[in-house]
């Protein structure tokens, strides 16, 4: 059994374009490209008035992309019961909602210039929910799936998924795949769902994978790089994620993209995710686009924006 939806190489995703500078510890990306792929690419600079990590209050509505965009956004999106409560409505309806906010997210961080969105749709803890609320959400994927279907080819949107998706009911398993197949092609920007998804899970599948591997002669068992042991990850050809947003005001990583983000700038909103817009969106691009990637160097190590500019 397989996880990894790995049938998908370098290659074949990006055709030598944006996904073949994934992350420098997977593909060996000089630092430059990591920390300022846009800055060195020229792109311009907008200011934002005001910082929205922790903020207890919305910004004002920003909707231009800053320089310096995160590649890769991952969200957790969290609050749908809450925002479904907060007006006395099922649950459900909530999560209803929050399947028109990823309409519009999707779309909305191609604008600002993401090139890959994950969004955590379900995770492995989400199955002991109440059975209908598990049966309703299903139901919302299906739903999903059926109406993206066309938008999604009509506007080159690359469908990816990470998680134990061979355990999702098998009429959303036969969507995901007719889907994925139809936008195959496309490596512009791409949408994974991150669906009976956790990073413990995927660690533990990763794991057998690879002393699979081992066994069978394909790996060494001394080589315990990083870089070798991450290629058994779900979506390894995927860059990892820049920006990790959580809507609702949790503080919280809850077993999402743990190693993939160990790099990651993260950004908590308080905004339920139904009520999350694009304004959201930009905010929350804006103040990554402050801040200094290290990687565990110092600031006088890093290359200089400005040298990088004229380049
Ligand atoms: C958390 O809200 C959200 C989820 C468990 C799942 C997110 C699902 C959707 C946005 C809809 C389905 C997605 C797709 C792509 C079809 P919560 O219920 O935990 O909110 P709460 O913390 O306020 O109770």
């Amino acid at each position: 059994m397989d996880h990894r939806n790995g049938d998908l190489h370098l290659s074949q995703t990006s055709g030598g374009t944006d996904l073949d500078r994934a992350s420098p510890n997977r593909t060996g990306q000089r630092l430059s490209e990591v920390a300022f792929p846009l800055v060195k690419s020229g792109a311009a600079s907008l200011t934002f008035s005001r910082s929205m990590s922790h903020a207890s209050a919305r910004p004002e509505p920003v909707e231009r992309a800053p320089a310096n965009i995160p590649r890769h956004v991952a969200i957790i999106m969290d609050g749908n019961g809450r925002w479904a409560k907060q007006r006395g409505l099922p649950r459900l309806e909530g999560h209803r909602r929050g399947v028109e906010t990823v309409r519009t997210i999707t779309f909305a961080a191609r604008d600002l210039g993401v090139k890959v969105l994950t969004l955590y749709a379900f995770s492995v803890e989400n199955w002991k929910r109440p059975q209908d609320e598990v049966g309703g959400l299903m139901s919302l994927l299906e739903f999903y799936l059926k109406k993206e279907l066309k938008t999604f080819v009509r506007d080159r949107v690359r469908l990816r998924t990470i998680g134990r998706t061979d355990e999702l009911p098998a009429n959303v398993q036969k969507l995901l795949q007719t889907t994925m197949d139809a936008t195959r092609e496309f490596t512009d920007y791409t949408l994974v769902l991150a669906l009976n998804y956790g990073s413990r899970t995927e660690v533990v599948d990763a794991a057998r994978a690879y002393a699979t591997a081992v066994a069978a002669g394909r790996e060494k068992l001394n080589d315990g790089s990083w870089a070798t042991f991450s290629r058994y990850l779900y979506g390894p050809d995927l860059p990892e994620p820049d920006l990790v947003i959580r809507t609702s005001g949790e503080s919280r990583i809850s077993n999402f993209l743990l190693l993939q983000a160990a790099y990651a700038e993260f950004f908590f909103t308080p905004v339920l995710w139904p009520d999350f817009t694009k304004s959201d969106l930009a905010a929350a691009i804006a103040d990554y686009s402050r801040r200094e990637r290290r990687y565990g160097l110092t600031s006088e190590q890093l290359p200089s924006p400005a040298r990088l500019a004229v380049k």
